[in-house]
Parts: C-alpha cells; structure tokens; sequence
C-alpha cells in the first residue's frame, strides 16, 4: 500500500515488533548497568522520565522509520510522531515501570504494538531486567517461550489473586486507596509489581488471577491488553465500555463479573 513498505498481516508486524522491542530491551538493560542520568519529573514529582526512557524510545522511532516508512508511531515520551499515512500506527513504551527502573527492581518493560485501522492486531512486551517475553496477535494466541497462554482457571473471587497499580497524581491515588480498602476483604489478596504492560502478561498466564487500573494510557495497555484478550481473558472497562483510562479490567470469563460487579460499588473508575 502506498507509502508502506512492510507487510501489514499480524504475523508480519509481530515479527518487527518483536525484533525491534528485543534490541530496544538491551540498550534499557545496558544504560541501566552503566549509570541512571538525567531523571526528570513529568506529571507530578514522582511521575518520573529517564534518559534511558527517551533514548530507547528513540532508538524504537529510528528503527521503525527505516523498516516501516510512511507508518506514525505513539510513544509515552514524545507522543504522536507526524506524517503516518497508512494504516499501520505503532504504540510503544520504551520503559514500562519506570520507578522500578530507577530502584532496580526487575520489573521494566518494553511495551511494542502494532494497530491496523486503530485495532490492535500485534504486541510484544519484554521485560528488560530479565529477558521474559510475551506475545499475541489478533486471532492468534497469546504465547510465551513457545508456550500458549490460557489465563487463571480460579473461578471466586474470593480466592483470586488480583494486581493493580496507581496513578502519580495524589488526588487519585487516594480514591484509588478507598478502592482498594473496600476491595481487599473480598479477594486472597492484592498485588501491585509497578509496570500495566507485565500485570497484564502475568494475568494471561495466570501467575496473577486478574488485573484491573484506572488511569492508563495507550501505551501502557495496548501490548499487554492483547497478550491478556488472546490468553482468554474478558479485557474492558467498566458497564461496557472500552478498556481506557477510566478503567481496564482483565479477568478470566468465570470471575470478570463478579470482579467488575465489585469495582462498580467502589467507583473504581471514579475520583480524580
Ligand atoms: C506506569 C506503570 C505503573 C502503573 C502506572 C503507569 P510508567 O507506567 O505501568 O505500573 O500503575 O499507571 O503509568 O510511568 O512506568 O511508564
């Protein structure tokens, strides 16, 4: 198609994303053992951006522009690149959880999707501190070491395992805080790793049971929330809505409901 170069099949763009998410999991994983610089604050004073963040994002721009000419690219750092003309747009976080970047907490991943006519059909994300790497494409599976995904098989909510995370600004953070008081009663337990992108791989393969967040954008989700959906999982926001940033629910088919049915009596998706 004009302007393209590339393929746009699922598999096509999954092979591009994945080469180019693991090259741009190396240079996180170098400059992270060569030295933290220039970290500067975003939204709040804990909202924060490294110069591995811009530097792999970058690094991500300039290998899609030659591969895929003509295709625009979302990106956390330096949001929608100009020019895209064809069908294929991009979505990328070069560093998803970077708090734990900045600690060194092996939880940092490279978030790398691929849209075609605004629907996801290809992401990878890898987690840059260890090397795990999952994948999906639209009709086709979602998949780690060669291994298909199926999600959680627990079916109470009550015995489910459920992780979350929170936004920067304070103000959310304590709705988000009353939300999850009312919440830990009624589930095993909570748990909150630091990065959407890996919360949601680990709800596809069940090492969590579910995963919900207010506050997310594009770029936190679009990979993930794939690798989630092709693993079988129900992923939306909350009455029928789309997953976005009011809130992003992913839970097996046998316990979304009562999830979701839950997060509505809190107003999860309300507050700030
Ligand atoms: C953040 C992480 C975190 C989530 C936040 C995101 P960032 O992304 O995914 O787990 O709770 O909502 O903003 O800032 O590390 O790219």
């Amino acid at each position: 198609m004009a302007g393209e170069q590339g393929g746009t099949t699922p598999a096509e763009l999954l092979g591009v994303a994945v080469r180019i998410a693991r090259e741009a999991a190396e240079t996180a994983r170098r400059m992270r053992a060569e030295a933290i610089t220039d970290v500067e604050t975003k939204s709040t004073d804990t909202d924060v951006v490294t110069a591995a963040d811009k530097a792999v994002e970058r690094q991500v721009v300039d290998a899609l522009g030659r591969e895929r000419p003509g295709e625009s690219v979302l990106g956390e750092e330096y949001g929608d690149s100009a020019g895209g003309t064809g069908r294929v747009r991009w979505i990328l976080d070069p560093i998803d959880g970077t708090v734990n970047y900045l600690y060194g907490l092996p939880q940092y991943a490279v978030s790398l999707a691929a849209e075609v006519d605004g629907t996801v059909v290809a992401g990878v994300v890898r987690n840059a501190a260890t090397g795990d790497e999952w994948t999906a494409t639209l009709g086709g599976g979602a998949w780690r070491d060669g291994r298909r995904l199926g999600g959680s098989a627990r079916t109470t909510l009550d015995q489910s395992l459920i992780a979350t995370g929170f936004g920067y600004d304070a103000a959310r953070r304590r709705h988000q805080g009353a939300v999850l008081a009312g919440l830990i009663a009624e589930v095993r337990d909570i748990r909150r790793f630091g990065a959407a992108a890996i919360d949601l791989c680990l709800a596809a393969e069940g090492a969590v049971d579910a995963y919900f967040e207010k506050g997310l954008n594009p770029w936190d989700h679009a990979a993930g929330g794939l690798v989630a959906a092709e693993a079988g999982l129900r992923v939306s926001g909350l009455d029928g809505a789309p997953a976005g940033p009011d809130m992003l629910v992913a839970a097996p088919p046998a316990i979304f409901g009562a999830l979701h049915d839950l997060l509505v009596r809190l107003d999860a998706a309300g507050g700030a």
